[in-house]
């Protein structure tokens, strides 16, 4: 299975900093962001990744990043033209997925779990559902894409509803199968004025063709001040966390 990051788009609500810059190599504790989903899919096994995001810091993720042999990955890049939304990002991957189902992650989502489970029951679930998203349970939905599901059905997806109907949202992480790249090509803009994944993975879900997996740990996306803020202290205590198991173990190793 091949990967792909969605990493354009405006940043307008972290403005000043993007100004300068693209979201996605701004600072998450010691990492630039963009480094955490390739993280997630390197863990997944999956090395063969797609970057797509605007011509304005292509050269940006390149200086960075390069071939992404040091990060144990091959990296491709795609140019999005204009910032039209999430959908015309996806668009930019169809020579790159070619025939093979593939996993897509929005560039400024953060998932501290192993979700290797929810990429191998893929396999099975394929047969009866046409994508598959990642949930989580959160205090605050109206920010996000908001889910209802029965049995292993998506039933319902709205985008930041008034009145949230659940406290499951969608992040940003989901398999589909190539025939999506049809369904983007249909799509019309949005009230926002953009392409809108979520449309496509709507019409998924009145199909009933939507299922899911759910997220058990923590899990932030990173595009408020309030969001990149938290992701840092989360990848702080994380790393906290780890560097006392290590000490741990390495003092239980000492008196073994
Ligand atoms: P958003 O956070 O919805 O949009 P944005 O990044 O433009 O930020 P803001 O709303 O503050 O202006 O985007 C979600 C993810 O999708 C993010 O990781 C960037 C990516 N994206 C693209 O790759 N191309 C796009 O055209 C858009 C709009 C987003």
């Amino acid at each position: 299975m091949r990967g792909v990051i969605l990493a354009g788009g405006n940043g307008t609500r972290l403005h000043p900093l993007t100004l300068v810059t693209n979201k996605h190599l701004l600072p998450v504790y010691k990492k630039p962001m963009i480094y955490y989903p390739i993280e997630t899919f390197r863990k997944l096994g999956i090395t063969e990744i797609l970057i797509v995001t605007s011509g304005e810091y292509l050269g940006h993720f390149y200086r960075l990043l390069r071939t992404g042999s040091e990060l144990g990955v091959e990296l491709h890049y795609e140019i999005q033209e204009g910032n039209d939304g999430t959908g015309a990002a996806l668009l930019c991957a169809e020579e790159f997925v070619k025939d093979e189902d593939f996993m897509v992650i929005l560039g400024d989502n953060i998932v501290c779990e192993n979700i290797k489970r929810f990429v191998d029951d893929f396999e099975d679930e394929k047969k009866e559902f046409k994508a598959k998203i990642l949930i989580a349970k959160v205090d605050d939905p109206k920010k996000y894409g908001v889910v209802e599901f029965e049995g292993k059905r998506i039933t319902k997806l709205v985008e930041k509803p008034d009145n949230p109907f659940s406290n499951y949202v969608n992040t940003g992480l989901w398999i589909c199968q190539p025939e999506v790249f049809s369904l983007l090509k249909k799509l019309k803009k949005s009230t926002r004025n953009e392409y809108e994944t979520t449309d496509v993975l709507h019409t998924y879900a009145k199909e009933g063709k939507l299922t899911y997996g759910i997220l058990n740990s923590k899990w932030t996306d990173a595009g408020t001040f309030e969001q990149l803020y938290q992701a840092t202290v989360l990848m702080k205590e994380l790393e906290d966390k780890a560097m006392q198991r290590d000490e741990v173990e390495f003092e239980g190793g000492k008196i073994g």
